[in-house]
Parts: C-alpha cells; structure tokens; sequence
C-alpha cells in the first residue's frame, strides 16, 4: 500500500513532539496540509491538526469524516488520534478545542498562517501573538507563538517508508519517460505533447502530476518554466520536456531534453556542457558536502564553457510531499542570526533532491537535465534513469 504505517506515524510524532518542547510550545497547530499529510496520512483538502504531548487531534469537516473513520480503522490510521468535527467553521472550531486544551503556549505554522486568520484566533481566544500584536487590553492566558520549519525539518530526511514510495515514483517516472521521448516528434504541438505526457503519467499508476508539465520547444525553451502553448514542434528545435508525478504522496520531478530534426554543431556543445555540469553535481553530491559546494559544481562547468550567465536558476530542490521543499541546492548562503550557513545547507544521509542545471539563450533555445537523487551513507542512489544523450527524433 502506498501510506505510511500506524507505526511509522508514531515514530514521526515521537520527533515532533521533541522539536515542540525544544519550541518551548505546549500544543502545535498543524494547518499546512503537506505537513498534516505527512503527520496523519489524511489527504484532504481542508484540516487542522492539533498536536500535545499525549494526543493528535484532527479536525476535518463532514466531507471527510467517513473517509478518516476508515482510515483510523485501518493499518495506516494516526496513532493516539481524537476526530474533532468541524461544528460551523475551522477556525471556530479550532478555537472552541483550544479553549478546552488551554496550552499556554500554543505554537502554529508561521509560514503558513495568514496575519487575517492568526489575529482572528489572537481575538477569539483573547491571547497575544508572540512578537507580533500586543493588544492595549490585558490578554488572558494565551500566548501564540509563530514557529518556522517545525514539521518541515522532520521532513528533511526521509524515512523508510519515504524512500520507498520515492524510488517506486523514480523508476515508474524513468518508465514513462522512454515514452515521452518519442512522442517529441515534429508537427505536434507543446499543448498536445504535455496533454500525452500526462496522459502517460496518470495511466502508468501516479495519483498525479506533481506540477503543471513543461513542454517548450524552440525558443521557448529558453525559458526555465515556460507554460505548454501552441506552437509546433519542428525541425531544428531543441524541447525541454519537464514532468512529474506523485506516487503515495511522494513528488518526483525529471526533465529531458531532445532535438527534432537535424541537430547542430550548437545544440551539441550546449547540451555537451549541461550534461557535464549535471555529472560534475551528481559527483560532488554526498552527505558530508553543503549544498552550496553541489551547486558550485555544476556552476563552475557551465562557467568553463562559456555559460555562466545562461544558468540563472538552483541546480536543485529538495523532493517529498511537495514538489520543492528544502534542501535547497543553490549558491551559498550567508549565516543568519539563527544558523550557521554551513548548518543551513549541510547535506545529510536521508535527503532526497533533483539535479537540474541548464542553460538558456534568450532568442535561441534551452537545454535542462534534471535527476532525481536519494543521499544514501555512500554517496547517493539515482531514483531516475533514463538515456541522457542527445536523440534527435
Ligand atoms: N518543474 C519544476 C522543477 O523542475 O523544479
Ligand atoms: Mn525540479
Ligand atoms: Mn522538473
């Protein structure tokens, strides 16, 4: 089955909780839905977790209270759970559970909750956001403290299960791109080339695309993240080819780039170099290393052949429950008051992220290669494998 076990939750709830007292928090509000996925295995598209020491509870609304009844019942239900139904709204009822809780120091996801909506809390419950708003009337006993990266930081690292789902979503992708090679054909245009590839990706067993499918052809393929149009593909054009799917949850992401009709003695020194960027980050990629040194690797090659400014995005992004989540694999970054930048950027065992240079000529094309990789205690594990030469179709 494709969700995580009972126990596998459990041993992730264990780690929360651990990063919860180091918050200084007495219960954790969970409203970023990657991050409520990834605690309960619920997949809706509204819900709220609460999380104390002792018990999660869930709150979701009458749409989903069967599917989680189902979901409890089963191996892969959320340990130490209590279904709270939504009674009006969310957010009420969130309030009318802290209310019964009283933490005294209730952590939510910073980076996830609106100013609106943590103010309306704030009001409801009478208590005060940390650093934030001080209302003029004495406040009662709440105090609501914005925490960053909470849940994100457990996500950093994959756990078996993870891995799992990762390396089944990196050989099934590899599948559907041996396809998608040959589809890059001249006289069909990008719209229909990214309606097939999607077509190839759910029917190969994905539940999704894990983002809108690249398709760029000619010089669209000078642009990083161009949307699919109508033009033709036709001979001489370089195709970027970046898509994805999500399998058990799980984001994986791969492009390629192919040649319609005659390849140039330009589109092979281009594509020469991006390749050899791409192979000089996969080298360099290891727990031990920073980020920024794998970034720095693929930069340096794309600089000895000339490309430095052709190559304007990261050479990578951490993969999981959402489609670009940390590490960042970019240029160095300075420290921060709270982190060290060797800290900030230091690659572990665990890590799962893409490998992506390019390069891109504004008026000419675009070249991209992008692999997915797991660090392992070795080196790392390519999780997609697909031909990287230069096929002219
Ligand atoms: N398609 C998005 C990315 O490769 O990051
Ligand atoms: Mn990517
Ligand atoms: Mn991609």
């Amino acid at each position: 089955l494709r969700l995580a076990l009972r126990e596998t939750l459990a041993v992730r709830h264990g780690k929360l909780r651990q990063s919860i007292g180091k918050a200084n928090v007495d219960a954790f509000v969970v409203t970023h839905l990657p991050n409520l996925f990834y605690l309960t295995n619920f997949s809706g598209t509204a819900g709220i977790a609460v999380v104390t020491g002792q018990r999660l509870y869930l709150i979701v609304d009458f749409r989903y209270t069967s599917a989680v009844s189902e979901l409890q019942a089963s191996a892969h239900g959320c340990p130490d759970a209590e279904i709270v139904s939504v009674d009006r709204t969310y957010d009420e009822t969130l309030a009318a559970l802290l209310r019964k809780l009283k933490p005294g120091r209730l952590g939510v996801e910073g980076a996830h909750l609106s100013i609106g909506r943590a103010q309306q809390l704030a009001k409801t419950l009478n208590a005060i956001i940390e650093n934030v708003y001080a209302p003029i009337a004495a406040a009662g006993d709440l105090m609501i403290v914005p925490c960053d990266g909470i849940v994100e930081g457990l996500r950093l690292k994959k756990d078996d299960h993870e891995i799992e789902m990762l390396r089944r979503g990196g050989l099934l992708l590899s599948a559907v791109a041996l396809d998608v090679l040959q589809d890059a054909r001249a006289g069909i245009t990008e719209q229909e080339l990214a309606a097939k590839i999607d077509w190839r990706i759910k029917s190969a067993g994905f539940e999704r695309c894990s983002f809108e499918t690249i398709v760029a052809s000619g010089p669209n393929s000078a642009l990083p993240h161009a949307h699919a149009g109508e033009r033709v593909l036709g001979d001489g054009d370089l195709v970027v080819l970046d898509f994805g799917g999500v399998y058990g949850g799980y984001c994986v992401d791969l492009t390629r780039t192919v040649a319609v009709g005659k390849v140039d003695a330009e589109m092979r020194r281009v594509y020469g170099a991006v390749l050899e960027a791409q192979q000089a980050a996969i080298v360099a990629a290891k727990g031990g290393v920073r980020a920024g040194d794998i970034d720095a690797a693929a930069r340096q090659t794309l600089a000895r052949h000339n490309l430095a400014e052709a190559f304007g995005h990261s050479t990578g992004h951490g993969l999981g429950v959402e489609i670009h989540e940390a590490p960042r694999v970019g240029p160095k970054r300075e420290a921060t008051a709270e982190r060290s930048a060797a800290e900030d950027d230091l690659i572990e065992p665990g890590m799962v992220f893409t490998i992506e240079p390019g390069a891109y000529i504004p008026g000419w094309g675009g070249v991209r290669i992008e692999d997915d990789v797991l660090v392992t205690g070795e080196g790392i594990e390519l999780l997609t494998n697909v031909p990287r030469e230069l096929n002219a179709n």
